[in-house]
């Protein structure tokens, strides 16, 4: 066992853990960060992305399941639960995810998020081929992206200040409620009882 302390959404934890332990384990079988998810284990969906102090002290985006335990020693993380600020507002990317459509089941949108917002903080006014590029490790097979990247963008006027793309010019992804076209029903006649 190898001892850790570590700071997540900012609570502190000190435990022995294995070394092989992976940090997407510990973050939810010991500090119950259930949103953060494991797709795929093996590094390639992004499900499971957090940011972590990077060498500069800066978060960085991480997939957990790529990361032990105990590298995050003396570290801090941040999940997809101590994104909203302590008030509860959600953060800026989670705002923008919502209002554009950009998720259907959701599995995907923890680790979207968290990358999203490490690829702002490197680029705060990508173009859409950017947030695709910056966004190629984190997979989604619902929404075709389209929102996805309209949301990052949403996102990203919001935080350099700039007016917000209207929401309503997001498209509902297809296979949404949303997207399904509904007929004009003529009401149903009630019968009337006469005692
Ligand atoms: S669970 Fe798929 S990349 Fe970590
Ligand atoms: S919304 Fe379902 S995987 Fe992305």
């Amino acid at each position: 066992m190898a001892r850790i302390s570590v700071t997540v959404d900012g609570a502190r934890y000190v435990d022995d853990v294995e070394p092989r332990t992976l940090l997407v384990h510990y973050l939810r079988d010991r500090c119950g960060k259930i949103g953060t998810v494991v797709g795929c284990d093996t590094s390639n969906c992004g499900a499971c992305t957090v940011l972590m102090a990077g060498p500069d002290g800066g978060p960085v985006a991480v997939k957990s399941c790529a990361v032990l335990a105990v590298q995050v020693d003396g570290g801090a993380v941040t999940t997809i639960e101590g994104l909203a600020g302590q008030d509860g507002e959600l953060h800026p990317m989670q705002r923008a995810f919502h209002a554009n459509h950009a998720l259907q089941c959701g599995f995907c949108t923890p680790g979207m998020i968290m990358a999203a917002v490490d690829l702002l903080r490197e680029n705060p006014d990508p173009s859409e081929a950017e947030v695709r590029e910056g966004l190629s490790g984190n997979l989604c097979r619902c929404t075709g992206y389209q929102n996805i990247v309209r949301a990052v963008r949403a996102a990203a006027a919001e935080l350099r200040g700039e007016q917000v793309l209207p929401a309503e010019s997001a498209e509902p992804a297809p296979g949404t409620p949303a997207a399904v076209e509904v007929e004009e029903q003529e009401p149903v006649p009630v019968p009337v009882v006469t005692p």
